[in-house]
């Protein structure tokens, strides 16, 4: 049973977002609205800002943001239900007990968390107090791992028998099939009880990004043992495979201090390039990277360093991993260890200087490339250069910063002795195919690269919110701010195709669906699940993101643009853009029939009558004499 509609708009307006947040964080008012330092990132000058008219919170350091329901399950890692219990309590407001779907939920992952934290201090207990757990702890500090280093990361031990946790949960009286929905433990196939995933293994608990065990790595140290090195948990209601990172509660202070991402494979690379003192490190455990884990890592920093051992320097996975990283707008380096060496095995024979030493010299991604290209000769034949250009451009190609990409282009130029005209043309290529799959409708992800991101959702491939064309989020801005009549100009003069950026058509998508409801923009927050989607939208609803361009010049006051006027240039940009688009179309046109030796004069009088039509929006004007 979920909380009434009617009791959660009573709790709402009984919840004044000032009073909410000042119970946690203090806030000074500073013109319209208040100011605080934020309590969803570390800072130390305040850029968390609470505006009462609106009822929301927005942080312009770390991008969170929302209402008072969003605010408390935030902040008190909460459910919406439980949220909404919060604010009940606290506004004396009675609300119907129990038996909630998303209670029930709630209580399956608190039951998931408690029996992981369990078996954690289990291993742990293991590894220190028991003779058998001599065996761990010497495999440990065989490796290097000091005392300190083995408690940071809760490493322990499982004991070498079928029944060792079935039985530790008997005596804590905790319910085996929370322990089985955890992974820790498996049914007989008889149907006659449990037993024990892991045994006799040195066991490394994986933390979520706040500090709760989820899951563990388990590896093998006997001879005798037939399965892998490695043993995982599976995927359970709290633990994504490719959506956690192993070692990010540990790195997150030294992620955001360093901004940067120092990118291995191993339990033991991340934990002994920790102890050594390089502490801003993260692993992916052996996988390759997924979106989901590039978004974690952007939580803390936007640049990314992939170390790779040089047997493995062209493998398909670094290639990949780093493509992916740069599609999601981070900066990827690529950091080269001796071959046969993984960090762990370098930092313990060379120590850490020389390991930093590595990582300093760290390169681009397209340098790493490019080198890798030539070390195989591939530049050497024509054919060989051709695949290499082609690689190297859809790396560019992925680039959305296009500064950057004219910058990378002049630089492969001149190292590797392509012409920039080559590269250019190669580049027009790809991104001219990209720009019809996307008007088109079809997701970027269809084609180039797919195989390693296969599955992922539309989501997590969303290009980050800073790329969303300013008309764009101009437009978004005004209907948000005037409500369903800009809706309905916006309506009458656009297509959902003139919106190009996934976040912007979200967004329409739930403000025209609210459009017709009693118009009340705080609560569009309210039904969005995509975090993404949310804090874009908190971002807009605050005054931080100014329109774009010199609108005051235009409205009649200096400083409040006229928001019709802003809508109707916004869409006139719309238009002109999409104009642009139609003409570069049939330039390529031209082009073609040049080739083929057809006609031109077809061609001619489309793109005469094209820039016509753009001359044309100069002085086209959509809202009459309002
Ligand atoms: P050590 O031998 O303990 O130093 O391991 P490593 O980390 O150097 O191993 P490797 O480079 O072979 O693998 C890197 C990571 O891949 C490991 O840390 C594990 O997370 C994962 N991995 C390795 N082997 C296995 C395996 O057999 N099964 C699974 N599920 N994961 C593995
Ligand atoms: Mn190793």
């Amino acid at each position: 049973m979920r909380i009434p509609d009617e009791i959660i708009d009573e709790i709402r307006s009984a919840s004044d977002i000032v009073d909410v947040v000042s119970a946690s964080v203090p806030l000074k008012k500073r013109g319209k609205n208040y100011l605080g330092l934020c309590p969803f990132h570390q800072e130390k000058t305040p850029s968390f800002s609470v505006s009462a008219d609106k009822q929301m919170y927005y942080c312009f350091g770390c991008g969170k943001g929302g209402n008072v329901f969003t605010f408390v399950m935030e902040h008190d890692k909460v459910s919406f239900v439980e949220a909404a219990r919060t604010l009940a309590r606290r506004a004396g407001i009675p609300v119907p007990e129990e038996g909630s779907a998303d209670q029930a939920r709630t209580t399956e992952f608190e039951g998931l968390y408690a029996a992981c934290r369990m078996a954690s201090a289990f291993f742990v207990e293991n590894l220190f107090s028991t003779v058998e757990g001599k065996l761990g702890l010497e495999y440990f500090r065989h490796r290097g791992f000091s005392d300190d280093t083995i408690r940071a990361f809760g490493l322990g031990y499982a004991l070498n028998a079928w029944d060792g946790l079935v039985r530790r949960a008997e005596r804590d009286s905790i319910d085996p099939a929370i322990l089985e929905k955890s992974g820790l433990i498996l049914r007989r196939d008889d149907g006659s009880g449990y037993y024990d995933r892991f045994r006799g293994r040195a066991i490394f608990p994986i933390f979520s990004p706040t500090g709760r065990v989820i899951a563990f790595g388990a590896r093998k140290l006997r001879e005798d043992d037939p399965l892998g090195k490695y043993i995982n948990s599976p995927e359970t209601p709290i633990y994504s495979k490719s959506r956690v990172l192993y070692g990010v509660y540990q790195a997150r202070d030294a992620l955001r201090e360093q901004d940067a991402a120092v990118l291995v494979e191993g339990y033991a690379d991340l934990i002994s390039a920790h102890q050594a003192g390089v502490r801003n490190v993260v692993a992916t455990s052996g996988t390759a990277l997924t979106p989901e884990q590039i978004h974690l890592i952007a939580r803390y920093t936007k640049n990314i360093i992939l170390v790779y051992d040089a047997d493995s320097a062209g493998s398909k996975a670094t290639l990949r991993g780093a493509d992916l990283v740069i599609e999601h707008g981070l900066d990827v380096r690529v950091a080269g260890l001796p071959q046969g060496e993984d960090p762990d095995s370098f930092v313990r024979k060379e120590g850490v200087d020389a390991f930093r030493a590595i990582l300093d010299a760290a390169v681009s991604f397209l340098d790493f490339k490019a080198e890798f290209f030539r070390s195989q000769g591939m530049l050497e034949t024509p054919e060989g250069k051709t695949r290499a250009v082609r690689s190297l451009v859809e790396t560019l190609a992925r680039m959305s910063d296009e500064i950057k990409r004219t910058f990378y282009i002049k630089s492969i130029a001149e190292r590797y002795d392509i012409y920039e005209s080559v590269l250019y043309r190669e580049l027009d290529r790809i991104l001219g195919k990209e720009a019809a799959r996307a008007r088109y409708g079809a997701s970027r992800d269809q084609d180039a690269g797919s195989a390693s991101v296969a599955g992922q959702t539309q989501e997590a491939t969303a290009p980050e919110p800073e790329t969303v064309p300013a008309a764009e989020k101009d437009l978004l801005k005004v209907m948000i701010e005037h409500g369903p009549p800009l809706m309905e100009f916006v309506l009458t003069h656009t297509e959902k195709g003139n919106f190009t950026h996934p976040l912007v058509r979200a967004a329409l998508d739930l403000l025209f669906r609210h459009k017709d409801e009693g118009w009340d923009p705080s609560r569009l927050v309210d039904e969005v699940e995509d975090p993404r989607l949310k804090d874009f939208l908190a971002n807009i609803l605050f005054a931080r993101y100014e329109l774009s361009r010199g609108w005051a010049e235009i409205g009649s006051e200096p400083d409040l643009p006229d928001p019709w006027k802003v809508a109707e240039q916004s869409v006139l940009r719309l238009m002109a853009v999409e104009l642009d688009r139609k003409i570069r179309e049939a330039f390529r046109g031209l082009k073609e029939a040049d080739a083929e030796g057809k006609s031109l004069i077809p061609h001619q009088q489309l793109i005469q009558a094209l820039q016509k039509e753009k001359v044309g929006l100069k002085s086209l004007r959509l809202l009459g004499n309002r």
